[in-house]
């Protein structure tokens, strides 16, 4: 072997262990944050039985938290990410059935684990949109969770997280934010919303806790998505300059078909299905607020 190869394959054995060890540190450091536990103390939130209320927090499950996109449309759980260098993340059963956890969660234990992202035993729930959910008014977060409470029992097994090499490394690194937990204000009480109706104030109020503001940034003029799947579109730039082409009637129908004024189809990582659940009147608050924004170039937070 000729000294150049020689002294390729050194230097490649010194890359290797620079690597290993720095995937290692990875590691390790990815498993500090992951294993991290937080203690959150119980907030009391009432939690409606009657009908109406019931009615009003599935419709907020579904249309503004889309809850049903992680934990299944009859909230037994579901797979939502599932490749090896990310790894493998699913919402849980929220039932009482078996492999449920609906029999285990106290009051508290909802609000601490939709309002925070912290879970019973103190694990900081993965990828879950706390961050929206904590802009949930006392009223509504009761509402979704006096809806949770009663969904029929589904047997399905929890799939605990697991957690690939880039996952890690975006952990370790502090790139994304997969735990919200770690990105919430927890002193912060639950505010009452505006009073409903399709104005740009109770439109800002569905923006925060309808996760269109933790993915498309905070002055909504889009980008990259830091806590999503490294395969995914950027976020659109929703600000008056990105809407240009939109009217209120066009805007709700991009969101009730996925088809934009131009006719291109919006990418399903953009969850129009469910923002277009909401009922005209939320969609037009948030047309109306979105009108208010200031506007700004793509990607300029
Ligand atoms: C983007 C996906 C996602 C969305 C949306 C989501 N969740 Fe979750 N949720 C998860 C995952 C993943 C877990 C379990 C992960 C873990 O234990 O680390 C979980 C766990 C939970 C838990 C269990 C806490 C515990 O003590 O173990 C509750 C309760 C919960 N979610 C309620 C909700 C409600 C209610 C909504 C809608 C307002 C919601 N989630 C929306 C992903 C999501
Ligand atoms: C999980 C992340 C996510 C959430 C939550 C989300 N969006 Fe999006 N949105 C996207 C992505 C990604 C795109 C770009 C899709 C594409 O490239 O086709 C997008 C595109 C759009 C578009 C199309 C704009 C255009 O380019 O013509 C509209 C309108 C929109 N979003 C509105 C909303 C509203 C309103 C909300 C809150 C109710 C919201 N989005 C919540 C990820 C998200």
């Amino acid at each position: 072997m000729n000294k150049f190869f020689k002294g390729l394959l050194v230097l490649g054995g010194v890359l290797a262990v620079v690597v290993l060890a720095a995937a290692g540190g990875g590691y390790a450091a990815s498993e500090k944050v992951i294993r991290a536990k937080l203690s959150i103390p119980a907030e009391r939130i009432a939690i409606p039985t009657d009908s109406l209320s019931i009615e009003r927090g599935k419709h907020f499950a579904i249309a503004v938290g889309k809850c049903v996109d992680c934990h299944g449309d009859d909230l037994g759980g579901a797979v939502i990410v599932d490749s090896p260098p990310m790894g493998r993340f699913a919402g849980a059963n929220l039932t009482r059935g078996r492999g449920g956890i609906g029999a285990q969660l106290k009051d508290e234990d909802y609000v601490r684990a939709i309002r925070h992202g912290v879970a019973r035993d103190g694990h900081k729930i993965v990828i879950m949109p706390s961050e929206a959910y904590n802009h949930l008014s006392p009223e509504d977060l009761g509402a979704i969770i006096a809806y949770v409470k009663q969904v029929p029992p589904v047997e399905r097994e929890f799939i605990a997280p697991t957690f690939g090499p880039v996952a890690r490394g975006l952990i370790a690194t502090g790139k994304a934010p997969l735990f919200m937990a770690d990105h919430i204000d927890h002193s912060k009480p639950a505010v009452a919303a505006p009073m409903a109706g399709p104005t740009a104030e109770y439109g800002k109020y569905l923006a925060n806790a309808g996760g269109c503001t933790g993915c498309h940034g905070p002055t909504l003029s889009g980008g990259k998505i830091a806590q999503g799947d490294p395969s995914w579109p950027p976020a659109a730039n929703l600000t008056p300059t990105g809407l240009k082409g939109y009217t209120e009637e066009t805007f709700m129908k991009a969101l009730r078909t996925g088809i934009r004024p131009s006719g291109v189809a919006i990418n399903p990582v953009m969850p129009w299905k469910r923002a277009g659940e909401m009922t005209d009147d939320e969609i037009r608050a948030v047309w109306a607020y979105l009108q208010t924004v200031p506007p700004k170039e793509f990607g300029n937070h």
